[in-house]
């Protein structure tokens, strides 16, 4: 069997495993600093970092002229012993003894002093290499394999759903458009929810997770234009399911993002003593209840008159919450929160109504703490024919585009539920990050496109 030499490649990550070892490093310098016979090469490889050291009696001359050449992110290849050095960070120094370049970099536009946002931004394909940005995708991975683990691991199929379709999902507004050969417009997929009712009629249980697509004119903290949507979809569940299972999901995210990602989330500063209370059960509050919270403790309107002034109004029974009301509820709790039972008006046109009063819809979002907001969105489905076809004609959407739909009405119709969960939101709330845009490895918002 042909041997693979990668397996034997060492990563930084590793080195305490060799210690007293002689080890070869490939990577690019983070950062050197000298003084006489020393020199100092912060290495990292994208596994970490690690403080070579380069002592001129050690080493042949060419070698302490190359270290003393090297500039931020040029590129080499380092051969030394690892020793144990208790105060590094990682616990480990190599003594460099060769040293080969693979390319001396020139003016590297990120230098450590601070840059604003939009140069950052327009240097995302170099900015993805600093020490913050490296913590929050790692944390970005650990959270997509524990959305995977948990579905697969509770009896749930992955069942992907394209991404170009033939109508919306959610509402119309936000649609990015297409020509499709012959066949006239396509959109990009603003959830794949509908295509997975049908696989959950197929499957029991199914979760669909991929891009999805907003054509947000929102220039919030919050939106992207593309984002991962991870949809769990399942057939008999009913509102109270769906909601328990939401609570199991995002308590299994947080506590494995806690287990395995603690070195990253000490690098971000984040407080984990905040996420360790991610525990079941969370809060819950019906919509209705959330409007008299607000109201009792005078979180006001912002109401525009005809006459442009503005004044403040009681929060009206009706209208759908933003983000002040949002984060004006969460104030009181340190653990998420779903809000349910909204009214239809404000929801989208697949929701049942509840039989017990028609004017709220069987939803349901999931508010996290610490002015993360919404990170989750979901419902019971409207499994009756003939209520469902009303709902498409009176939100005027193409009843053809959705015969396939109500087939599913049609041939075994059960009450069936499902969720979406953000990505971006979800890694920005456990990361602390500011912004949805440092969430994603090459964020689209309405205003970027490059690189
Ligand atoms: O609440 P939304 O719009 O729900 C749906 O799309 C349903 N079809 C899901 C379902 O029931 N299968 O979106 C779900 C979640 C939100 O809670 C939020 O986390 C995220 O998707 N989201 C966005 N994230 C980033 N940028 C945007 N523009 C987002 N819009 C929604
Ligand atoms: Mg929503």
């Amino acid at each position: 069997m042909a041997s693979s030499a990668y397996k034997s490649y060492q990563t930084i990550e590793r080195l305490h495993e060799a210690i007293g070892q002689e080890v070869t490093l490939n990577g690019w310098v983070y950062d050197t600093t000298g003084k006489g016979k020393l020199q100092f090469i912060k290495l990292r490889d994208g596994s970490g970092t690690v403080q070579c050291v380069v002592f001129k009696p050690n080493v042949a001359e060419e070698v302490f002229e190359a270290a003393k050449s090297l500039t931020q992110e040029s590129s080499v290849r380092i051969v030394g012993t690892v020793r144990a050095e208790e105060r590094a960070p990682s616990g480990v120094e190599v003594d460099v003894k060769e040293i080969k370049i693979w390319q001396i970099a020139k003016d590297y536009p990120i230098t450590p002093k601070e840059h604003g946002d939009a140069f950052l931004m327009e240097n995302r394909h170099l900015w993805l290499r600093s020490t913050r940005q490296h913590a929050i995708m790692r944390v970005r991975a650990t959270i997509v394999k524990a959305i995977r683990d948990f579905f697969d691991g509770n009896g749930f199929t992955l069942m992907d759903s394209p991404i170009l379709t033939p109508a919306a999902c959610e509402g119309t507004s936000t649609l990015f458009e297409t020509e499709y050969f012959d066949l006239g417009k396509a959109y990009l997929s603003q959830s794949g929810q509908l295509y997975g009712e049908a696989s959950a009629m197929a499957q029991g249980k199914i979760y669909t997770f991929g891009p999805t697509f907003r054509a947000e004119k929102s220039k919030t903290r919050r939106h992207l234009t593309e984002f991962w949507m991870v949809e769990p979809e399942a057939a008999f569940f009913e509102l109270a399911d769906d909601m328990d299972l939401a609570e199991d999901f995002v308590e299994y995210i947080v506590q494995t993002v806690l287990k395995h990602r603690q070195q990253e989330l000490a690098t971000l500063g984040r407080d984990v003593t905040k996420l360790e209370k991610v525990r079941r059960p969370f809060h819950r509050m019906s919509y209705t209840e959330a409007v008299e919270w607000l109201n009792k403790n005078n979180v006001k309107l912002n109401r525009k008159q005809a006459d442009g002034t503005e004044i403040q109004v009681d929060f009206p029974w009706g209208e759908d919450f933003g983000a002040p009301q949002e984060e004006a509820l969460m104030q009181q709790f340190e653990k998420p929160c779903i809000v349910h039972r909204y009214p239809t008006e404000v929801k989208a046109f697949y929701m049942k109504r509840d039989p017990e009063n028609p004017k709220v819809a069987l939803a349901m979002d999931m508010l996290a703490p610490e002015g993360a907001g919404e990170i989750i969105g979901g419902s019971q489905r409207e499994d009756d024919f003939d209520a469902l076809k009303e709902r498409i004609l009176s939100h005027d959407l193409p009843l053809e585009s959705f015969e396939w739909y109500l087939d599913l009405r049609r041939y075994g119709s059960v009450p069936h539920s499902g969720f979406g969960l953000g990505l971006e939101r979800t890694v920005k709330w456990i990361t602390g990050a500011e912004h949805i845009r440092e969430t994603n490895p090459y964020p689209r918002m309405i205003y970027r496109i490059q690189p």
